[in-house]
């Protein structure tokens, strides 16, 4: 098991919580249910029919008895919710009939139920595009005080050569598309403290290109930038950029490319320039580096929602919803 699951389960043991799952049916996202049914420390809310979740239950052989299921087709708070939602998006020209049919949809639906705190936390995603999870929590729990974005990381995971597992985290893989510099150390602080709940003691690299003036370019430019206005923003978090990948984490090519510093050679938090890369990044780590992938864990909203893969498993839906209720 991943390091800090068992801390989490601990805390979600002390003070239980519930998630809600917007594909109620979905045989991944009931296996899941079906395995925190049998603890008690976090409890499914499934959004669907009844009738249709408790069949698509018992097709796939899995006893969701206790499960919550709630239909966005009939639900007895809907006014209320439409209510809600007309004035979160005032100004967005909805009216009342819009919203009610905006809110038919389980994603809106789901998302509008943490709003309401009828549930504490959401995960979707098994079956809806990752912009058509995440779309829902930017417009309805927004952005939380103090941060102009949110964005995301994926811890990664691998057992290591000395029988503890090497945990690395990365960001941003899956939101935002060409962050600018000052965004960019706003994901810095947020991946510190993302990364420090797994256990990481992070060690920041804002990759490039270029090591250190070794190359040219914007890009090159806007990682520099941002490492230096990150080292100066969070002062005891050893941050160091520009860096290429390698200058990063080999310490045999650190000691060549940049002697002096104190992260090249052992980076274990990564800060990519733009979504291409760090979506490519992590997805290298796992397909040929044989890292387990986390993620991607939203940072800077109101209230914790994720976002699963499309290709994710039973077992990946049952940690990320532990994941997901722990930053609650
Ligand atoms: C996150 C994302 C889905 C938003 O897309 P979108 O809905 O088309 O974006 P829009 O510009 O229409 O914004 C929708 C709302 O979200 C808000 N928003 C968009 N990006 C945001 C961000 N990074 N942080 C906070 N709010 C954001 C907008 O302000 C807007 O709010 P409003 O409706 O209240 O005005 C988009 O950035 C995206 O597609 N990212 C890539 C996702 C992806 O493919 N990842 C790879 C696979 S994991």
């Amino acid at each position: 098991m991943m390091y800090g699951f068992g801390t989490m389960i601990q805390q979600l043991k002390k003070s239980p919580k519930t998630i809600v799952f917007t594909e109620g049916t979905d045989p991944r996202i009931l296996e899941a249910a079906s395995r925190l049914l049998a603890s008690s420390f976090l409890h499914p809310i499934l959004v669907g029919n009844e009738e249709e979740v408790l069949n698509a239950a018992e097709e796939a052989g899995y006893n969701i008895r206790g499960a919550q299921i709630i239909d966005s087709n009939n639900y007895d708070r809907m006014d209320e919710m439409v209510e809600r939602f007309c004035e979160l998006r005032k100004g967005k020209g909805m009216t009342p009939e819009e919203a009610r049919k905006t809110l038919r949809q389980p994603n809106y639906f789901g998302t509008m139920l943490v709003e309401m705190g009828v549930a504490d936390s959401l995960l979707g995603g098994a079956t809806y595009s990752t912009a058509d999870t995440v779309r829902p929590a930017l417009q309805i729990i927004k952005t939380k005080p103090g941060n102009s974005i949110v964005s995301s990381c994926f811890i990664l995971v691998r057992p290591g050569a000395t029988g503890e597992n090497e945990v690395l985290a990365m960001s941003d893989c899956a939101i935002n598309i060409n962050p600018t510099e000052d965004e960019l150390v706003e994901i810095c602080g947020e991946t510190i403290e993302c990364a420090k709940i797994f256990g990481v003691d992070p060690k920041v690299a804002f990759l490039s290109y270029s090591t250190l003036g070794s190359g040219k370019g914007p890009d090159v430019e806007k990682m520099r930038n941002a490492a230096v206005k990150a080292k100066a923003k969070y002062p005891t978090t050893p941050i160091e950029g520009e860096l290429q990948f390698d200058a990063a984490v080999s310490p045999r090519v650190a000691r060549t490319k940049c002697p002096k510093s104190e992260v090249a050679g052992h980076a274990n938090t990564f800060i990519f320039p733009d979504l291409s890369s760090g979506n490519m990044g992590y997805k290298i780590a796992q397909r040929m580096g044989n890292f387990e992938a986390y993620g991607p864990i939203l940072l800077g909203l109101n209230a914790p929602v994720n976002d699963l893969s499309r290709g994710c498993n039973a077992i990946e839906v049952y940690s990320m919803a532990i994941i997901t209720a722990a930053l609650v």
